[in-house]
């Protein structure tokens, strides 16, 4: 059913006491389940929150417009890597404006998203830093247009090069900076051209066939890598996000059969933002139709093991993948919770069909390879189901390896709910329930249920509890954990914190990257609060327990015209690592908007940063 055949819905006062009273009954809510008004009156003061938020000792950072990166007092913040910083043995430095593809494929890419850091050993001082590479601003790369053919051929091999990952061994030095291992042989850098392998049910089948690989089997590269996770068995999954952005005359496929499936991938005329089919027949589809389904997946990689060949897993579906956040089930089996980052677009899980053996690298290195896909519907009454994606009923005349690739047309005829772009979806450890951030969604007309505000700005975050606290249930209970927004503006009447609203809780919008720490606290990325609030993207950290559950608390703020992404927790939540994406975004290098990190380049640089305690304990104490 489409967005808009819906009918309308309930107003939202009235689903929000739903979705709290569904929580009632489950005793799981406390007081949160009161509404504004209730809750207001058994809430502790903003000062009693200051105190102990979550166990936050911080004083929170201001809502920010300058070009910095700021974190609290008490608190201290390193750029790590920066787009073009070298990583790999003979990388020349940074020379800024210059399309230099070889220097390109040994320095750190672009765009950085999804951090992950792996330590050696049971020392936490010494690791490997995996951070994504999702896109290329060639404006804010390059200077001018290119002279000549020689050149933008050259531009194009620097912006395939500088998507992808990059594997850092760090180490922490003993006065707290952290340093790259130059010499390190886990440096590595997968791009556009890496070569790669599918596993899992689509794997070999004709969908993925191409001229250069007939075989189906042997995809060249990873792009639009946005969110991601790590393993139990300790690799990264790396996912492909916009890949629908990439390809060129879509305009000129005769075939009208073949225009809709690359339609339901995102794929419409006007996509070709980067012009690569001018450079590459892969990325035409008049040439290559099926080059877009080698891309849309999600991608494991060893990064202990830098010659391993990287795998796309097409049991995990074709989407415009988020993040793959890992679980394990109460039997044992890894559930892969997913988001599909797209206006009206599905929550996912995939559960694997076998469990994890601890221990056994070899083993677990399949599990991934076999399972179930489910797209979830939430209904109005606060249930929920994940829909199996399987030959089954509507979907009986499909093989798995056309539900895998079309995972989006499969999910349309079983009827999963259309979201306001689901973004991270990720377990809290401890409660075991599921956090799922939808960004926004500025062109929802009809509210519903779980996406309550149409024309949505500022987006909400959806909290599932899995039937029997088991991930691997196949239903679920749902309410809406925050309804983002500034809780001052009178003129919005749908902001609610765990069904609170108070004018001095800080405002979040665009509710994007999560991370949770041991007590359970998420840790909140935005972005698009330039658009929203007028503020630059910042973190929050956000109880999702005890009296001030759904109270953010504004942790750090980026520069101008970035985007804060991959928050990822290190060394016991002493170490917060995270993403400056696309700082000075769209203002180009004539009139730049930001020069963050403000080195020598005079450039804005997507860097990672690094963020600790001047005391060295844990980040909340
Ligand atoms: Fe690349 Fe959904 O953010
Ligand atoms: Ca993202
Ligand atoms: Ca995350
Ligand atoms: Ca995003």
């Amino acid at each position: 059913m489409s967005n808009h055949a819906r009918s309308q819905r309930p107003d939202f006062a009235t689903l929000v006491e739903r979705r709290y009273r569904r929580r009632e009954v489950l005793g799981t809510a406390l007081a949160t389940a009161l509404g504004a008004v209730g809750a207001a009156a058994l809430a502790p003061s903003a000062a009693a929150r200051a105190a102990r938020a979550g166990g936050a000792a911080f004083e929170p950072v201001p809502a920010s417009t300058a070009d910095t990166f700021r974190v609290p007092a008490g608190y201290a913040s390193q750029v790590v890597l920066r787009w073009g910083d070298p990583l790999l043995p003979g990388a020349p430095a940074f020379e800024p404006g210059v399309a230099d593809p070889d220097a390109a494929r040994r320095q750190f890419g672009f765009s950085c998203d999804h951090n992950a850091y792996l330590p050696f050993g049971p020392g936490r001082d010494e690791g490997l830093l995996c951070t994504n590479h999702e896109y290329v601003s060639p404006g804010e790369m390059f200077r001018g247009e290119a002279r000549d053919a020689d050149e933008a051929r050259a531009r194009f091999e620097v912006e395939v090069a500088a998507h992808g990952m990059s594997f850092a061994h760090l180490v922490r030095a003993k006065s707290g900076r952290w340093e790259l291992a130059p010499r390190s042989r886990f440096n590595r850098r997968v791009t556009g051209e890496t070569a790669m392998r599918f596993d899992g049910p689509a794997a070999g089948s004709a969908h993925l066939r191409t001229t250069a690989d007939p075989s189906g089997s042997s995809p060249l590269g990873t792009i639009a890598n946005c969110g991601g996770g790590v393993t139990p068995w300790g690799t990264v999954l790396t996912c492909e996000e916009n890949f629908d952005d990439y390809f060129g005359r879509v305009e000129e496929v005769a075939d009208e059969a073949l225009r809709n499936r690359l339609a339901r991938a995102g794929i419409t005329p006007g996509k070709d933002f980067y012009g690569w089919s001018e450079h590459d027949r892969r990325f035409d589809l008049t040439e290559e139709p099926n080059e877009a389904n080698r891309f849309g997946w999600v991608v494991e990689i060893d990064p202990f093991d830098p010659d391993s060949t990287p795998v796309k897993h097409t049991a995990l579906g074709r989407f415009e993948h988020e993040g793959a956040n890992c679980a394990l089930s109460d039997d044992g089996r890894v559930v892969v919770h997913m988001g599909d980052d797209a206006r009206f677009e599905y929550l996912y899980k995939f559960v694997s069909r076998d469990r994890y053996r601890p221990g056994d690298r070899a083993h677990n290195r399949t599990l991934l390879s076999h399972g179930t896909l489910y797209a979830a519907r939430l209904e109005e009454d606060g249930t929920g189901v994940w829909l199996p994606l399987v030959p089954e009923g509507p979907l009986a005349e499909w093989s798995m390896a056309d539900i895998c690739v079309h995972a989006r047309a499969a999910a349309d005829l079983l009827g999963a709910t259309p979201m306001d772009r689901p973004e991270d979806v990720e377990v809290e450890p401890i409660s075991r329930r599921v956090y799922a951030c939808m960004t926004n969604n500025s062109r929802r007309e009809t509210a519903d249920a779980a996406n309550p505000r149409p024309e949505n700005r500022h987006g909400q975050i959806v909290e599932l509890i899995e039937e029997g606290g088991d991930l691997a249930s196949t239903r679920f209970v749902w309410s809406l954990f925050m309804v983002c927004g500034d809780p001052a503006d009178a003129n919005d009447p749908f902001v609610s914190y765990a069904g609170r609203r108070e004018p001095d809780m800080a405002p979040v919008s665009c509710p994007d990257n999560v991370a949770f720490d041991r007590r359970g606290n998420l840790w909140l990325a935005t972005d698009g609060q330039p658009y929203a609030l007028g503020v630059n993207d910042a973190v929050y950290v956000i109880p999702t327990n005890g009296p001030d559950r759904g109270v953010p608390r504004r942790f750090a703020t980026g520069p101008i015209g970035c985007e804060m992404t991959g928050p990822f927790l290190a060394r016991d939540d002493r170490t917060l690592f995270a993403s400056v994406q696309h700082p000075g975004a769209g203002g180009g290098l004539a009139e730049p908007t930001s020069l963050w990190p403000h080195d020598a380049s005079r450039m804005p640089r997507p860097s990672v940063v690094v963020v600790e305690r001047e005391d060295g304990r844990p980040l909340l104490g």
